[in-house]
């Protein structure tokens, strides 16, 4: 009961949001095309002994922000990322937006690429436990970040290569829906009831009534961030699936504690590690549950 009435919760969001009007972009969006597979040629099972090696990077979790951030890093670096779930080839599904609900509905076999639990709260909830992570099993709206979230970060940004990377990010996997009859239908009555004003196609997180991107695209494809790793350099990126991270391994001395490599298993059982070098980092994109997690089991942040 509790898992029909929050899928469609999730439809309803999805047809409210990828409504259609004119569309006045700036730059290009994806074109329809089936998904990208051409990083398979780096991708690597993690009982592979060749990847226990050193690296500038180890990323932890090859999710939504885990994948780009792989891909940008390898232009200059050595890069691991570590992903515990498997490749979306192995579940069809999560490629076809027919295949949305029937992924949020399959039972939980501890490999199956939607991860289900309940919040402290009680309420029934999933994640991505996939290559591409929840990028793979969600809805596929797409917003830019509110501009005044930079702002309230205290970070002083580069806006400018802000905006080039969210150009990037939508060039390669975020599309303008097809205009369908019904969505006119729901834009037009937003506006009669006074959500104002009427931005058009737009891509912006601002008030009022919208048209936004989406990441299937208009053949029924879901497209996602695993394809983002396609744009990464092949000698210096390597992924290894399967690869479930038990521990960050620290190193102190007098001037500090530094985090120097990880402790992984495979799916056997069998346990690994790689290290980052002197001035390498290992980065947590393990998700807002599977960081804080990961600090928890090597110690950061028990009282
Ligand atoms: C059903 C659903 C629908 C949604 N719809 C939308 C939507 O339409 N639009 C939108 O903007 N947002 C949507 N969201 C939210 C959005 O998808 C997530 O906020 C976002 O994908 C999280 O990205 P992330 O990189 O932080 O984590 P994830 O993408 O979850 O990546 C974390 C990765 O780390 C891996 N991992 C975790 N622990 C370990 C470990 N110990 N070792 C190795 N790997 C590990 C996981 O397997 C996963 O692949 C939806 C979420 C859900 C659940
Ligand atoms: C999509 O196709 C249009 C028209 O052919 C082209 O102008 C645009 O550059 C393409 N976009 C991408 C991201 O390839
Ligand atoms: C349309 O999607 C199917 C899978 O759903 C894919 O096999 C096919 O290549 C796609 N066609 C185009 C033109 O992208
Ligand atoms: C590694 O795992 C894959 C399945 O994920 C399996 O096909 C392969 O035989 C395994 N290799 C070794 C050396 O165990
Ligand atoms: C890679 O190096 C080039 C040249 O120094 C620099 O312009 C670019 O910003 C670097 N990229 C990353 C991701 O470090
Ligand atoms: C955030 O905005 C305020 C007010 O516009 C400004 O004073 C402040 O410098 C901004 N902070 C950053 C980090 O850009
Ligand atoms: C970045 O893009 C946003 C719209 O998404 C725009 O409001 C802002 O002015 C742009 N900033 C820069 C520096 O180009
Ligand atoms: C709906 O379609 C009508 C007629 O083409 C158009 O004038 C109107 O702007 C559309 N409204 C929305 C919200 O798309
Ligand atoms: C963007 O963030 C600001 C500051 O938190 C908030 O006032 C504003 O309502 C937000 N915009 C939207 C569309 O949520
Ligand atoms: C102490 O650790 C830091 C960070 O790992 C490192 O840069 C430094 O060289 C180390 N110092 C000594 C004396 O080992
Ligand atoms: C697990 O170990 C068995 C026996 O050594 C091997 O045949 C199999 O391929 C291994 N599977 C994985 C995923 O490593």
């Amino acid at each position: 009961m509790l898992k029909s009435t929050m899928s469609a919760t999730l439809v309803l969001v999805l047809h409210l949001f990828v409504l259609h009007l004119q569309y006045s972009e700036v730059h290009s969006l994806a074109n329809t095309s089936a998904h990208d597979f051409s990083y398979l040629e780096f991708v690597y099972d993690a009982n592979d002994t060749e990847l226990e090696g050193t690296y500038d990077y180890i990323i932890v979790g090859g999710g939504t922000a885990g994948c780009p951030l792989a891909a940008t890093l390898s232009a200059n670096y050595s890069v691991l990322v570590l992903e515990r779930g498997t490749l979306p080839t192995e579940y069809p599904n999560l490629l076809t937006s027919e295949g949305f609900i029937y992924n949020l509905q399959q039972e939980d076999d501890g490999q199956t690429p939607v991860e289900r639990f309940v919040s402290g709260d009680g309420i029934d909830n999933v994640r991505g436990r996939v290559l591409g992570g929840t990028s793979m099993i969600n809805a596929g709206v797409y917003v830019r970040a509110n501009t005044s979230f930079f702002n309230q970060t205290g970070i002083e940004w580069d806006m400018d290569l802000v905006n080039k990377t969210y150009d990037w990010v939508e060039d390669t996997i975020v599309f303008k829906p097809d205009f369908q009859f019904w969505q006119n239908l729901t834009g037009t009555a937003f506006l009669e009831i006074g959500i104002l004003p009427d931005n058009g196609f737009n891509l912006d997180h601002i008030e009022g009534t919208r048209l936004t991107g989406s990441t299937f695209d208009n053949n029924g494809t879901r497209h996602a961030s695993d394809e983002l790793l396609n744009k990464g350099d092949p000698n210096n990126l390597r992924v290894a699936v399967h690869a479930a991270v038990e521990k960050i391994i620290f190193s102190s001395n007098s001037s500090g504690v530094t985090a120097i490599g990880v402790i992984y298993t495979d799916s056997n059982g069998t346990t690994h590690q790689a290290f980052v070098r002197g001035e390498g980092e290992v980065i947590l994109s393990a998700g807002p549950i599977g960081s804080p997690q990961l600090l928890l089991l090597s110690g950061v942040g028990l009282t």
